[in-house]
This record gives structure tokens, C-alpha cells and sequence, in this order.
């Protein structure tokens, strides 16, 4: 299967945004408008503390010149490899558009209050999954699972306002480089990054595609 990219739009350094954060911010609105599926998917990877990697999509939920951010279970897979081993990778697969945008840096929890914020405007029932799935763990079968969100729910029954699980919460990307992807004619793509420094100022440079 192999698709040639006709429409050939390409990405120059004159169509840049000054920084990574307005240049994805145009990016991901052209996402939203296409309209992509799920534009906020995006898949994060992550390696355990012996470099071992291992990947999965989660939704980003927000963005802002800090980083990107998503929630998460800390006990599961990715929350424990990403406080032992805290760098990070995302890629957002805009295929449709014939686009992809890569973004590697360090991966940090966010602020109590900021997951607590986010939590409280999630649905009821998201709330409860959260208490009851101990992520990525072996479980015997799908009527523990459904048994464990059961007792969550009777646990909160009086419960108007579910607090977040101590072992739930967001995670922020902060970028060290954020690549922008465009398929072009012939394999000739356009990849343009930005990348921090050393110093901390931000630069952008074409790669070979
Ligand atoms: C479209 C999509 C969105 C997802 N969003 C999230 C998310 O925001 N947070 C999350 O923890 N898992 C999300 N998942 C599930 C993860 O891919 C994954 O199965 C789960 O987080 C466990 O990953 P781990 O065992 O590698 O830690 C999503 C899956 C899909 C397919």
C-alpha cells in the first residue's frame, strides 16, 4: 500500500509560526476543520528504565507554550515508565492530511490542582473507571472488572462530586523538539523542526526526509 502525495502543498520555512506552540496550534486547527477523527489522538511512547520502549494513544487534552498534556493512570505501564525514565516521545498521525507532527522532550506529572480541575469535568462514569481500573494490570476476567466498577459505584453512591484517585492524573510533554511532517510528490517531504538548545532558545532547521 503506498499512496503518492499528490496534492503536494508542502511546508516551507516562510509558512512557520514564530514558536512550536502557535505553529501546532494552526496545525491542529487545520485537524479540527479537515475534520479529522479524533485529532487529539496521539501516541505517546515512552521507555522503562533498561531503554525497553513501549507505545499507546491517549488523548491530548490540552497544549500550551509549557507542553502537552494528558491523563493518565500513574500506576500503569506508561505512568510508571514515565517517572522512571521521565523522556517522552508523541506523534500525532494526521494521515488523511498527509501530515504528522513529532514531539520528544521531558515528561513531568501536572500540578494536584490541575488534574483535580480536569477530573472534576469528566463524566460520572469515566470518574468511577478510574477508581475502579488498575491499568495495565492482569485481570481474570471482565466480570472482575465490571465487579470492581460496581463497587466503585457504591462506594461513591452519596457522593456527589467523585474526588481524582490518587493514583490518576495528567502528565506534561515539555518539548525539546517538535517536528512538523508534509508529504510531498516523489518522497521529497517536508520536515521542519524546531528543537531548544542548549542555551534554551528555540531554533528551526529542515531535515532530509
Ligand atoms: C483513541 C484512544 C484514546 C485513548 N485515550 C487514552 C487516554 O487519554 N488516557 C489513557 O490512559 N488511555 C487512553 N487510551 C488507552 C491507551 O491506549 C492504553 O490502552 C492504556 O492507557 C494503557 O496503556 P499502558 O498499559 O501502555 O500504560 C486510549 C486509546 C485509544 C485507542
Amino acid at each position: 500500500m503506498r499512496n503518492e502525495y499528490a496534492a503536494d502543498l508542502g511546508l516551507s520555512e516562510s509558512d512557520l509560526a514564530p514558536g512550536w506552540h502557535s505553529q501546532f496550534a494552526r496545525w491542529f486547527a487545520d485537524a479540527v476543520a479537515y475534520p479529522l477523527p479524533e485529532p487529539n489522538a496521539m501516541v505517546v511512547g515512552t521507555a522503562d528504565a533498561e531503554g525497553r520502549p513501549s507505545g499507546r494513544t491517549v488523548l491530548l487534552k490540552g497544549y500550551d507554550p509549557d507542553g502537552f498534556v494528558f491523563y493518565t493512570n500513574y500506576d500503569s505501564r506508561k505512568g510508571t515508565e514515565a517517572t522512571g525514565n521521565p523522556w517522552a516521545s508523541l506523534v500525532f498521525p494526521w494521515f488523511p492530511m498527509q501530515r504528522q507532527v513529532v514531539v520528544a522532550g521531558r515528561v513531568e506529572k501536572v500540578d494536584r490542582a490541575e488534574t483535580e480541575a480536569y477530573f472534576a469535568t469528566r463524566p460520572r462514569g469515566s470518574q468511577l473507571g478510574a477508581w475502579a481500573s488498575t491499568q495495565s494490570q492482569v485481570v481474570p476476567d471482565r466480570a472482575a472488572l465490571d465487579a470492581t466498577y460496581r463497587a466503585a459505584a457504591e462506594r461513591f453512591a452519596a457522593v456527589d462530586d467523585i474526588p481524582a484517585p490518587p493514583h490518576w492524573g495528567g502528565f506534561r510533554v515539555r518539548p525539546e523538539t517538535v517536528e512538523f511532517w508534509q508529504g510531498r510528490a516523489s518522497r521529497l517531504h517536508d520536515r521542519l523542526r524546531y528543537r531548544r538548545t542548549e542555551g534554551g532558545a528555540w531554533i528551526t532547521e529542515r531535515l532530509a526526509p
